[in-house]
């Protein structure tokens, strides 16, 4: 069995290759089957006076979606450059398929994620499951080049990361409340005297009532954190994982890139340095804009859209006002108002792929903070044990995966970024 990826390596052989038949048309003697197997996509051609009548038959009978396998020669498209077809010789159905209830008309999205567990057959949704993983490869090599060792946090846990008003409860274990992780940076700082530089990549949970385009309640993100590395340099090191993860996948996908009519020189330009603005120079570039923020307040969705369409690349907003962000964040000695923390926002319109910080590792200040959010003392204490027992200073990001997956592919919705979303509203199929 052959691959259609591999085509290129057999022209004018006789090759098998099995998988699915996405598109069948035919006309008086010559049929064309359009076949996936998973590492591309081919047009076989069936004349009728070069096979035997079953084949012939099989070919005209042959509905969309079918499995199956096919013998034929490789030959190079007479003039699509790089593009090779199959003059068959054979064919066999593995399953006939019941009429396929994706058409090629129109479908709006409801009906699309009813069907995900077909769409995921699409030509554009396996290029964005190809890039997907394309850009999951690459995180993992960037960390294995640059020191960092993988460590698994766990999925329940007893207390909040991120904030306690989207924490999803679970109701087993006896006598303890539990909720699923929404990030596992607080654990990875655990790692962090263990192993220096550390990273994670899991499914996370955020119960979080929004319906926009940018929010899942089930999604992937990778957590770095090192030890000894202070803001500014945190924020190099997303820089150039970030730069690393568009080079790759401009390398691997130009395939995928084209299927999803992505334009390739937005992503091309992506390069270091990023932009750099603090909150409140942010703050008025909004405003100029049209923005209503003010001082104090957090980038909403539409702020950062807003800003992002301003931008041909990344942009770091750095310092946001404490108030507004999590409680593990350092405050600028320069100014205790302020968190020694940045988001990264994707340009495009794009806004926040990535959320880092500076962590607060002072016993007695981290207590504080643990006191003035309201976070349940008791949950917190081998977090706070952390800053008795060897306490240095260190900084973390966490990137979401979909959110990163959306922007690359230049999609509208990060709900067709994960195989199966998981929102407010849909947990089917
Ligand atoms: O900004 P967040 O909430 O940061 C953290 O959880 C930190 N503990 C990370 C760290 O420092 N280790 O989330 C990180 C990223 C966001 O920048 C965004 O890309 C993504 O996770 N994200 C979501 N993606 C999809 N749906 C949601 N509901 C998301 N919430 C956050
Ligand atoms: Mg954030």
């Amino acid at each position: 069995m052959t691959l259609i990826s591999k085509f290129g390596n057999h022209t004018d052989q006789t090759v098998t290759i099995k998988g699915w038949a996405y598109n069948v048309r035919s006309s008086g003697s010559i049929a064309f089957l359009q076949i996936r197997d998973g590492s591309g996509f081919t047009q076989a051609v069936v004349s009728k006076s070069e096979v035997s009548d079953s084949v012939w038959q099989t070919a005209v009978e042959t509905t969309i979606e079918s499995s199956i396998e096919v013998t034929g020669k490789v030959t190079k498209h007479p003039k699509k450059e790089g593009v090779f077809e199959l003059q068959v010789s054979e064919l066999n159905i593995v399953q006939k398929a019941d009429e396929y209830p994706i058409g090629k008309k129109e479908h709006g999205p409801d009906f699309l994620l009813e069907n995900r567990h077909l769409w995921l057959r699409a030509p554009k949704q396996w290029a964005i499951q190809r890039v997907r993983n394309v850009i999951i490869r690459a995180i993992y090599d960037w960390m294995h080049d640059n020191d960092f060792v993988k460590i698994d946090s766990p999925i329940f846990t007893p207390s909040a990361c991120e904030g306690t008003t989207d924490l999803f409860e679970v109701d087993y274990f006896e006598e303890k409340k539990a909720y699923l992780t929404q990030s596992g940076q607080l654990y990875l700082e655990a790692a962090v005297p263990a192993h220096g530089r550390c990273f994670d990549f899991g499914p996370v949970f955020r119960a979080e009532k929004s319906k926009t385009r940018r929010h899942l309640t089930e999604f992937w993100m990778m957590d770095a954190e090192a030890a000894f590395v202070e803001h500014e340099e945190n924020m190099k090191i997303q820089e150039d994982l970030l730069c690393y993860i568009v080079s790759r996948v401009l390398k691997e996908c130009q395939e995928e890139l084209k299927i999803m009519e992505r334009d390739v020189s937005l992503l091309e330009n992506i390069k270091a340095p990023f932009y750099r603005l603090t909150h409140s120079e942010a703050v008025k570039k909004l405003r100029e804009l049209g923005s209503k923020i003010g001082d104090m307040d957090d980038l909403g969705a539409e702020d950062e859209t807003l800003l992002t369409k301003e931008f041909d690349k990344p942009v770091f907003i750095e310092k946001y006002p404490a108030a507004v962000k999590a409680f593990y964040m350092k405050r600028d000695s320069e100014n205790p108002d302020l968190a020694l923390c940045s988001d990264l926002l994707a340009p495009e319109g794009y806004g926040e792929i990535s959320g880092g910080s500076q962590r607060e590792d002072d016993y007695e200040t981290l207590l504080n903070r643990i006191r003035e959010h309201r976070l349940p003392e008791e949950a917190f204490q081998w977090y706070l044990d952390l800053r008795k027992y060897g306490s240095v200073p260190h900084s973390g990001f966490g990137f979401g995966l979909e959110r990163l997956v959306a922007w690359i592919c230049g999609l509208h919705h990060v709900r067709e970024t994960i195989p199966f979303p998981r929102t407010i509203h849909r947990i089917e199929p």
